[in-house]
This record gives C-alpha cells, sequence and structure tokens, in this order.
C-alpha cells in the first residue's frame, strides 16, 4: 500500500488532521488499533476554544457543533462560600468557547471521514510500527487480521494518544520528556439531569476540588477530586452527590438537580510533555506528545494548535514544495504547548486540596480573592481560559 500521509491513531487528532489535508486534496491512511464503536465510546470532556472550533468548520464537520453546542461567555469560581464569575467575553473582546462533547465531535469526524475519498480508515491494526522515518523513507508496518501489511509514505502523523506507537518507537536519547504526576485523580459522573447553573462551575473547597459541567440543557458532568486509592464501587451515585453539593456554596448546592449516572469513571491527572515533536519524517500530534491535567480543558485545544500547524506545513510543502514549515512544527507548537502546560498546572494548583496543612488552603483563598479583585487578574484567567492564538507568522 501507499499513500500521501501515514497516520496512527483515530482520535479526534488523527481525524480532524485527516480531514484538513483532504480539503487540500492530500491523501492519508489512518490506522486505528479499536474499532470505531470503541474509540466513540469514551467519554472526555467538552469544552471547544475558538480555535478548535474554527478547525472544525474548516475540516468541513461544523454544521452539527454549531447547530446543537452551546456558546458560554463565562465561568464560575466558587470559594470560601463565595461565588464570583469571571466575564471571558467582556475580558478577551468577546471570545467564547463552545460547550459540545468530544464523543459527538468524534462522532462527526468518523461520519465525514468514512464518506471521504482522500481518506481510508483501517480498523483494528495491531503492532502498528512506524519506521525509516529517520532515512527519508517512512513506512507504517502493522497487523490486520494476522496478516502483515506495510504502507510507504512520505510523512508519518503519530495521533496516537500518551500509550501509542509512534513516540514509543523513538530511541530514548532522541527525546526528552517532562511529567509531573499529581497526588490525586478526577471522579466523573455524567448524568440526565438539567445542570445546576447556566455556565461551568470550577470549586475550591477544604474537602477537595469539584467542577460543575455539561453536555447539553439537559444532560450534566459532574466531577469530584479523590485520593489516587478510590475505587468507582466505593462511589453509589448519592455518596457523589452528597459529596458534590458539600463542596460548593449552599446557595447552589440547593438547586442541585441529582439523578442515576449513565457513567462514572476515575482518571489520573498529569502533566507531560516530549521534546521534540518532530523525528525525521515523523511528526508527534496531540495527546501523543503532551498530556495536561482537565483544569481549564486543555487536552483537545492544545492538539488543535498542532493539527493547524502539521496541516498547514504539509499543505505548503504539497502546493508549493516548501519544508520550512514543517522545519518550524515542532518549536512553534511546543511554545503553545507550554503556555498551557503553565496554566493548566497554575489552575491546577489553586483550586484542588495537595494536603491537610491549613495554611495551604488559606494561600489558596488570599490568592482567589486577589485574583477576583483584580481586572489584570480576571484577565489572565479569561485569555487562557479562551485560549492562547495560533501563532499568525506560520504560513
Ligand atoms: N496503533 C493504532 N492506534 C492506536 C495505537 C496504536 N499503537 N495506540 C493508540 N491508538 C489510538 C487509540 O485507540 C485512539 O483512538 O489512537 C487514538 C488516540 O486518540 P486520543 O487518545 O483521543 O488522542 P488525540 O486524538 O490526540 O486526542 C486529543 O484531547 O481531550 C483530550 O486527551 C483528550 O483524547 C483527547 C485529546
Ligand atoms: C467536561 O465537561 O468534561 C469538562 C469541562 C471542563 C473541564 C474539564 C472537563 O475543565
Amino acid at each position: 500500500m501507499q499513500t500521501q500521509v501515514g497516520i496512527i491513531g483515530g482520535g479526534p487528532s488523527g481525524l480532524c488532521l485527516a480531514r484538513l489535508l483532504s480539503q487540500a486534496g492530500i491523501k492519508s491512511i489512518i490506522l486505528e488499533r479499536q474499532n470505531r464503536e470503541y474509540v466513540e465510546a469514551r467519554i472526555r470532556a467538552g469544552i471547544l476554544e475558538q480555535g478548535m472550533a474554527d478547525l472544525m468548520r474548516k475540516a468541513g464537520v461544523g454544521a452539527r457543533m454549531d447547530k446543537e453546542g452551546l456558546l458560554h461567555d463565562g465561568i464560575v469560581l466558587t470559594f470560601d462560600g463565595r461565588e464570583e464569575r469571571i466575564d471571558m467575553a467582556s475580558l478577551t473582546g468577546g471570545k467564547q468557547v463552545m460547550v459540545y462533547g468530544q464523543t459527538e465531535l468524534t462522532k462527526d469526524l468518523y461520519d465525514a471521514v468514512l464518506k471521504d475519498d482522500n481518506i481510508t480508515v483501517i480498523f483494528e491494526a495491531r503492532d502498528v510500527h512506524p519506521v525509516g522515518y529517520m532515512d527519508g523513507k517512512p513506512k507504517l508496518e502493522f497487523h490486520k487480521d494476522g496478516k502483515q501489511t506495510i504502507i510507504d509514505c512520505d510523512y508519518i502523523a503519530g495521533c496516537d494518544g500518551y500509550h501509542g506507537a509512534s513516540r514509543a518507537s523513538v530511541p530514548r536519547d532522541k527525546l526528552k520528556e517532562y511529567e509531573r504526576i499529581y497526588p490525586f485523580g478526577w471522579l466523573g459522573l455524567l448524568s440526565e439531569t438539567p445542570p445546576v447553573h447556566e455556565e461551568l462551575i470550577y470549586a475550591n473547597s477544604k474537602r477537595g476540588f469539584a467542577l460543575c459541567s455539561m453536555r447539553s440543557h439537559t444532560r450534566s458532568r459532574y466531577y469530584l477530586q479523590v485520593g489516587l486509592d478510590e475505587k468507582v464501587e466505593d462511589w453509589s451515585d448519592e455518596r457523589f452527590w452528597d459529596e458534590i453539593r458539600r463542596r460548593l456554596p449552599e446557595h447552589i448546592a440547593e438547586k442541585m438537580v441529582t439523578g442515576p449516572s449513565i457513567e462514572k469513571s476515575i482518571a489520573p491527572l498529569r502533566s507531560f510533555v516530549t521534546e521534540p515533536m518532530r523525528f525525521g519524517n515523523l511528526f508527534l500530534v496531540g495527546d501523543a506528545a503532551h498530556i495536561v491535567p482537565p483544569t481549564g480543558a486543555k487536552g483537545l485545544n492544545l492538539a488543535a494548535s498542532d493539527m493547524y500547524y502539521l496541516s498547514t506545513a504539509l499543505i505548503a510543502y504539497y502546493k508549493e514544495g516548501r519544508t520550512d514549515l514543517l522545519d518550524r512544527y515542532s518549536e512553534t507548537a511546543l511554545r503553545r504547548v507550554w503556555a498551557a502546560v503553565r496554566f493548566s498546572w497554575w489552575f491546577t494548583s489553586i483550586m484542588h486540596k495537595f494536603n491537610e496543612d491549613p495554611i495551604e488552603h488559606k494561600i489558596q483563598l488570599a490568592e482567589l480573592d486577589y485574583l477576583m479583585g483584580s481586572t489584570a487578574g480576571k484577565t489572565t484567567i479569561a485569555e487562557n481560559y479562551v485560549g492562547l492564538p495560533f501563532d499568525p507568522t506560520f504560513e
């Protein structure tokens, strides 16, 4: 087999990248380890920055998102019994975020990709190995139904997430990895209940962090900070609802509509970055290169700038024979990656409970009090939350 761009991983990064390339007539093959149902069932965050929403439109898959997505102008922070709104739109010259679940976004991408003549998707591709990319002869080796197949390609995009094959194939002395694992996780619950508030609530409390999010006007997504040794089985729905109410100011907790959970799971929190993001003709994209804790919902939005830079660079190569943007990919992508890693780490650090030492909570409250009393403080949260811009010189 042969193609222009070989893509490992059919998550949002691989799918959206393939569509962006296809819009410019570039052919790709996507190798996905799982089947479509499995990929579509994964529950992830649901907040899109304008940059990610624009990419979906550019990829020709924005219609349902624009119809069903909810635009938000602000977020709410609660701490010390207080409720403080950050009016992101007025602090950033009108920028908003869109509430649209990653599950829905992935469905829309698959609907388009599977009808696209420039894209081939191979599900249940096993033992995928990118080879030859340091010698200018990139190939993807894999097994399908027990048979080995090889794809010759010009470039390989590693869009296969944190546990994928692309980063793992790089010799250890060619990359540097930076990692922090946080001493807690997030227990998430999805329910068919109206959200407690029309905007997202990020709650700092003495008992730990909580988040009130949503998927629609009738479906809510809630999270609780929990210890790393906690088990989902020990969290009945009742225990979850009781705990989240205790972490919110009373006047908000009173309004909470509870109901049976549709899904419940615990996710660990980590900050992780690989440098560089390019190895010869292999480019890492999205979770394959970086992970952020979910505070601020930057995961997918960070994959967005990678997809934007890589698609722009590949289009410049195929249309104009230019390689300058491919050469700038890693450095340009990493600059925005580190900015989001910093924000996600900082937002995590002011909102979570790290230990039992009461001075820590007092200092967090002092910082939150300062930030909310300062236009500069609120603006720094708003600017980062709506998303830092893509590099305008990358063209
Ligand atoms: N071979 C083929 N496919 C693989 C392999 C492999 N060895 N390893 C992983 N995959 C597939 C996974 O099954 C998954 O479908 O690669 C895909 C990676 O998808 P994600 O983990 O979702 O990563 P990405 O597409 O970069 O998405 C960005 O945004 O909200 C965040 O972390 C969240 O998924 C999210 C991300
Ligand atoms: C979510 O809706 O799942 C969500 C929202 C905001 C976050 C993290 C997760 O910061």
